[in-house]
């Protein structure tokens, strides 16, 4: 698309990388991050400490991290003069409604410190596009669970995964019955993709399926695709888990002409041999 692309991340790049990209390998709460943005049009900031479970624990370094670190990338695309901001959000701001798909313009009522660090992101740069006289214009993203390939590892079904084909155990938090709304990769790829050039700006979307599915009903369905079943223990549900996300799509067709695209089974292939690549 003729873009060229400049990839900020306090991790350094994972093989293959990608033709035509700039690396810079540094943090965004220390990173000279003006001097990067210079002549950029468009910020995609996908940088935080995620996991919603970890975070009653580390609450300084989801702070820094997640509103801290968003700050300066806003201090920074204001001075630079970028003109779109995409942000990702999460689910998680929505809390534990258990009622209904999730809707934009629902009061957010987060349930654990990693989500109210994502609204207070997300929020963040909703205010910095709405300063007088800036060029800047938001478009916040809330990504339900994303799944496929590189998925991190502490998440559910990389867990399921790795535990099915090394004969291993998985803890279920809970009985097993919370939902998901489950969206694969590249689908988010594509809505951030739609997010960039979109007409307008300053509003929330998000980005799921609208479908959603148990933790149980994953196990059963990873085990028949995979062939082999996981050892499963119960454990205590955790604190800031909530029973069920499934969103509310209509906005992202509506506004970004976004419609997830790839069905479950379909997407949980290729994450299946992934991670069978990472064990043989
Ligand atoms: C995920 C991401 O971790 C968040 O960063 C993201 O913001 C969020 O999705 C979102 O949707 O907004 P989560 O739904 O907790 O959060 O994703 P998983 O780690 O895949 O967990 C899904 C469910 O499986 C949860 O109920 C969790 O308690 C359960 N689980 C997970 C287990 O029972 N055992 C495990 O080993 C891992």
């Amino acid at each position: 698309m003729g873009r060229r692309v400049v990839g900020i991340d306090r991790r350094p790049p994972v093989d293959p990388v990608r033709p035509g990209v700039r690396y810079v390998t540094n943090d965004l709460l220390h990173l000279d991050i003006t001097r990067e943005l210079q002549g950029a049009s468009t910020v995609v900031h996908l940088a935080a400490l995620p996991g919603v479970r970890p975070s009653w624990e580390h609450f300084d370094q989801y702070v820094q991290s997640n509103i801290g670190a968003t700050r300066r990338l806003l201090e920074a695309c204001a001075e630079a003069g970028v003109r779109r901001l995409v942000i990702a959000s999460s689910s998680s701001v929505y809390g534990d409604r258990n009622a209904g798909p999730m809707r934009e313009d629902q009061a957010p009522a987060p349930v654990s410190p990693y989500a109210v660090t994502k609204l207070a992101a997300e929020q963040l740069a909703l205010a910095y596009a709405h300063r007088p006289e800036t060029a800047l214009t938001t478009i916040a993203l809330r990504f339900f669970t994303v799944y496929g390939p590189g998925q991190r590892p502490d998440m559910l079904i990389s867990r399921i995964i790795d535990a099915a084909l090394r004969g291993a155990e998985i803890q279920i938090y809970g009985d097993g019955s919370q939902r998901r709304d489950f969206i694969f990769v590249h689908d988010v790829v594509r809505a951030i993709v739609a997010a960039m050039d979109a007409p307008g700006g300053n509003y929330i979307c998000n980005v799921g399926t609208g479908s959603d599915i148990s933790v149980s009903e994953t196990i059963a369905l990873l085990a028949k695709l995979i062939g082999r079943e996981p050892i499963t223990r119960m454990e205590c549900a955790r604190p800031g888990d909530v029973d069920l996300t499934r969103a509310d799509s209509i906005r992202a067709a509506e506004l970004l002409d976004f419609r997830a695209s790839v069905p479950f089974h379909e997407g949980l292939l290729p994450q299946i041999e992934a991670v069978r690549a990472t064990l043989t």
